[in-house]
Order: C-alpha cells, then structure tokens, then sequence
C-alpha cells in the first residue's frame, strides 16, 4: 500500500505531464475528417523543430524498435553491410535486427563505457575503398549505459574518409533532452520514439530523413509495405496517413511539442545538463562509480550507476520499490545485477530530481549497500550554484 505518486525514475517511457495527459483524455476523432488533418499537419510540421530539419518526419504508430525496423527497410537491401558502434544494449540490438533483415553486420567493439569513437569509425570507411559499407549505424544516447555519442564528430569522420555511407541515429532516449540536430549535424535517418524526452506514453516511432535517405528508399529492394515511407508522405500532404493514426497520442503530441516550444529548446537542453550534473554530484559523494567514464559523454538523459562488488543492484531497486515506491531502472544484458540506472529526462524538475536522490541515498541503507553519506546535499549544492536554465546553457562544467 502507497500513498502520494509513483516515482518513475526509469529512463523511459518517463512521467506523463498532466498537461498531457488531459490532451490525451478526448473523443476520438474521424481519422479521415477535416479535423484530424489539421491536427495532422499541425504535428508534422511541429516535430520539424524538435528533431531540427526542414525535411519530412515520419511518425508511426509504434514502438521505437518499429522506427529503428523502418530506418533499415526503407534505405537499405538485402545483403548491404552496415557499420554498427556498439555502444551498449540498443546499439547491440539495432545491429542483432539488422542481421536478421538480411544485412550484413560488421560491429565495432565497445566497452559500454565510452561513446562511439569517430576515429574508428573513419578509418574503417577509410578502408573500404569499394564502398562496400552501405550505412553507419549509432546510438546518439545510449540508454543502458548512460554514454552519449558525438554525432557532429562522427559526421566529420564519414566526410574525411569521403565516404557515401549513409548515416542512421538512434535518438529514441536523447530527443527532447540532449542537443540534436538532424540537419545541420548531416544525419540521413535520426529514429525517435515517444516515450522518453517527448514525454508521451509509449507507442509513436519517429523516422527524421534526408534527400539522401529519401533517394536511397527509392532504390532498394527490401520487402516493406506498413513502413514504407513514400505512401506514408503522400498522405502526409494533407495531414492524413494511409491507415489509422495513433489519433490520442498526436493530441498528446501536438501539447508535448508545444510544451517544449514554450520552455525553449536550448533551455530544454539546459535544464536536462544541470539535472544530470547534480546526480553525478551525489554519486561522486556517495563514492560509488558513474558506469560512463568519459566526462564528455556523460548522459544529460539518464546516469548508470555501478554496484559495488557483491551486491546485486536488482535486490536494492527491489527495495527501493517496495519501500519508496520508485521504479529505478535495471541493468541490461551484461551489466544486468551490476548498474541501477537513475532516469532524471522528461518531464521533471529540481524537487523531483531530490525526491529521487533521497529515495536512492535511504535505499543503499535499507538494503545494505556501502556508501558516503551526503549524496543528496551534494545534489543540492550543484542546484544552488547554477544558473536556472533559460539564463546560461551549463555544459559538463564538473567533467574535471
Ligand atoms: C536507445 C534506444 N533505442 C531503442 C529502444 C527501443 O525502443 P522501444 O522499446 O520503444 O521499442 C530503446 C528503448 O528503451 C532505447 O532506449
């Protein structure tokens, strides 16, 4: 028995703003009446700003892994080899779906603590001087670890090798929560989903293209219908698709972007950097360790945190759960026992982001896990000496 709200620390899907959920909370409309087109186009043209392009967004009534399927079958065929970073879990998993459409998948080793590495990522294109690697597939934030990867630089090192790769981004756990840029950073294909920044429930994937992406889809062969993404831009002219939309959730939609509109992109970004800034406060004076070891990729979106040895990090979110009512998110594959994961993206503020550190700080006690003392006052110390976001764009200063 719980009183007051769930703590959903998770790093998505994240909490739902109430603003949001009342837009959700509406008759359903006629998916093919003048209404609904403009609602259609309304979202359309709104999430231009989110994933920062001039070019279409396509939005799909689906998981962020239909998005990711979308990506591969609309650019790519049969037998292309795609490049994957593996950054942790999700990169793992793009490049596990990859295979199993029929691609083949050279992977670059990680660590799981470190972002992709541009420099890699170049030579090997520099070496494939026959253009056999048809696309470069990374994970902008990857969410089981908490590492992000440099985009803008990895862009770079695709040009320098002058390689005609096409570039696919995940940005399902960064979108609304960590600068991007699809355009101006070059990307073909960035794959969003609703459930993390956007702060929507689960159940829209997003496809942002390039003309390139959108060339390449009109010359490969893979076998697609439901994903295609030319029928879904026809419609889309008139703010329709050629099925039946997920009608709620783009009312949800169009109140998060406005949302975000209405706080500024920059300070969105801001907001999410001092967030995380404060959590690794704590965690340093805990004297546990931050799973990201590169001060540059730290996540603005999510911190992974690792257990000291011996103690399972599921038996202590276990106990978090029972006795706070707070969901902290579990370790994946490998790091499954060995990271809790502290969601602080989406929805959420500087009294949310303590609620949550009290709840993790009395957790290590109640489940007899070794730490400092102080976390929580470490946490507010960085809240109390930084500028409130809208006012100055904070950026890693407590990476030395
Ligand atoms: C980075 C990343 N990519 C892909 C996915 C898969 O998205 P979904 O679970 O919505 O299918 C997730 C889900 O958490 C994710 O965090």
């Amino acid at each position: 028995m719980h009183t007051g709200r769930h703590f959903l620390q998770i790093p998505g899907p994240t909490n739902v703003p109430d603003r949001v959920l009342r837009a959700i909370d509406m008759p359903t409309i006629d998916h093919r009446g003048p209404e609904f087109g403009r609602l259609g186009l309304e979202v359309i043209e709104g999430c231009k700003a989110v994933f920062r392009t001039g070019n279409p967004v396509i939005i799909y009534p689906s998981s962020g892994t239909g998005a990711w399927e979308a990506a591969i079958l609309n650019t790519l065929s049969p037998g292309d080899r795609v490049l994957v970073a593996e950054t942790g879990h999700f990169a793992t998993l793009w490049g596990r779906m990859a295979a199993k459409l029929k691609l083949e998948v050279e992977t670059i080793p990680g660590d799981w603590r470190h972002g992709a590495d541009p420099g890699e990522i170049g030579a090997r294109l520099a070496e494939d001087r026959g253009h056999v690697i048809k696309a470069v597939m990374v994970v902008h934030n990857e969410t089981s670890t908490g590492v992000t990867s440099r985009i803008p630089d990895i862009r770079r090192a695709i040009d320098a090798a002058r390689h005609p790769a096409l570039f696919l981004v995940d940005t399902i756990s960064s979108l609304g929560s960590i600068d991007y840029r699809h355009d101006e950073w070059g990307v073909d294909v960035t794959v969003g989903g609703s459930q993390k920044g956007l702060m929507l429930p689960p159940g829209l994937g997003f496809n942002a293209v390039s003309d390139k992406a959108l060339a390449a889809a009109r010359g490969n062969s893979s076998r697609r219908s439901y994903w295609d993404w030319h029928e879904i831009i026809a419609a889309n002219a008139d703010g329709y698709w050629p099925y039946t939309p997920a009608t709620n959730l783009l009312y949800g939609l169009r109140e998060s972007l406005a949302m975000l509109q209405e706080e500024g992109m920059d300070s969105v970004f801001a907001r999410h950097d001092r967030h995380a800034a404060a959590t690794r406060a704590a965690i340093r004076a805990w004297e546990l360790e931050i799973l990201c070891v590169d001060p540059y990729a730290y996540s603005s979106a999510l911190t992974a945190v690792v257990m000291p040895e011996g103690h399972d990090a599921d038996r202590y979110r276990e106990v978090v759960l029972n006795k706070f009512d707070m969901s902290l998110g579990t370790g994946l594959a490998k790091l499954k026992g060995c990271v809790f994961r502290i969601g602080h993206l989406g929805h959420f503020n500087d009294l949310m982001l303590m609620g949550t550190l009290a709840g993790v700080e009395m957790g290590f006690a109640l489940a007899g896990v070794p730490y400092r003392k102080g976390g929580v006052g470490a946490a507010m110390a960085v809240l109390e000496h930084t500028v409130p976001p809208g006012k100055h764009h904070m950026k890693d200063e407590d990476a030395a």
